[in-house]
């Protein structure tokens, strides 16, 4: 076994486990096995930011910008496609469908007590809206092909996404690992992180992080050997992307990297495999119409797979 992943079973040694693990392990399984029968494409979405806790009864933590948006949106354009989606998500991050509904929606509801049962009824100029996302929410609700799990801390995240991969592995190259979560890079150990709140009394705080181990490497080797994996790429600066992304590529060896730039996120991401490099753009015009440039990553990933399902089960 290499070094790295040794690195990696320590860290999940030290980790606790997250809160109702067992159940969210079985409803997992659960899910998995319910889908195995059929010849539907099952994808784990990764979704919205992991905090690193400060102090292990936890006050403070350390966030990231993440909102949970693409992830959130490529899980609907998923179900578009016929997966069956696990959206391994940030709690309170966007969830598929939900994020469409404005928080202030109390504002748009009317209440008729006439009848027997109180009847809500949604104002007439925001149903033209809320009908398609219902029904499709409703469609994925009733057929049973979109399970939502939880997750706060870089640790809970970390062992539901080895638990979840682990489950999927059965289903081989039909399975999809779709890793858009921001993860944190850096955390603090569990024997090196003090039990109670930290004091301003003590002074100014100085912190020491280490790093956390690269989970990609026994993820594609261990846990879902036969999955198509893809990660994701986030930089700043946009001219070093494709090389970070090309690096990714040859030392985790999985399929694919979607390369992003945080501002430009939401117009612009480069596929990379390990033989090409193509460019995704929203264009500005549809962008203004409400498209979403997930609509456009996922139908370019789904072909992928599909044609990594035909070459996997011929050879
Ligand atoms: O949620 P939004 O606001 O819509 O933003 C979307 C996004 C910008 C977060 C998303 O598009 C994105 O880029 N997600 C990945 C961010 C990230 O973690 O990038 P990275 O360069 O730090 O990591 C690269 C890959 O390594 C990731 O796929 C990650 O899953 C993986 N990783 C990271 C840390 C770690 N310890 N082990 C890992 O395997």
């Amino acid at each position: 076994m290499s070094t790295a992943s040794l690195d990696c079973d320590d860290f999940f040694e030290a980790t606790a486990l997250p809160e109702n693990f067992q159940g969210k392990k079985q409803s997992i399984e659960t899910f998995v096995e319910r889908h195995k029968g059929s010849k539907q494409p099952v994808v784990l979405v990764t979704s919205g930011g992991t905090t690193v806790p400060l102090e292990s009864r936890t006050v403070r933590f350390i966030d990231n910008f993440s909102s949970g948006t693409r992830g959130s949106a490529s899980a609907e354009y998923f179900l578009d496609q016929g997966y069956a989606v696990i959206f391994l998500h940030r709690h309170r991050s966007l969830l598929p469908f939900h994020r469409h509904v404005q928080s202030n929606i109390l504002d748009h509801l009317t209440v008729s007590t006439a009848g027997s049962d109180p009847l809500i009824t949604v104002q007439s100029d925001k149903t033209e809206k809320l009908v398609p996302i219902l029904q499709r929410y409703l469609d994925a609700q009733s057929k049973g092909r979109l399970l939502l799990v939880s997750f706060t801390s870089l640790g809970d995240y970390l062992h539901l996404l080895r638990e979840t991969s682990r489950a999927l592995q059965p289903l081989k190259s039909r399975a999809m690992l779709y890793l858009a979560a921001a993860v944190s890079d850096f955390h603090i150990p569990a024997n090196m992180m003090p039990e109670h709140k930290i004091q301003s009394a003590n002074g100014p705080l100085q912190l020491s992080l280490q790093l956390v181990p690269k989970m990609l490497r026994p993820l594609v080797k261990d846990w879902t050997p036969d999955a198509f994996v893809i990660s994701f790429k986030l930089e700043t600066d946009k001219d070093i992307l494709v090389w970070k992304a090309r690096k990714a590529l040859e030392q985790y060896q999985h399929k694919v990297v979607v390369a992003n730039v945080l501002d430009t996120r939401k117009m612009e991401v480069t596929l990379v495999t390990s033989e090409t490099q193509e460019p995704i753009r929203l264009p500005e015009k549809d962008a203004t119409e409400g498209k979403e440039i997930e609509e456009l990553i996922i139908q370019k990933l789904s072909e992928l797979h599909s044609q990594f399902r035909k070459a996997s089960e011929k050879s």
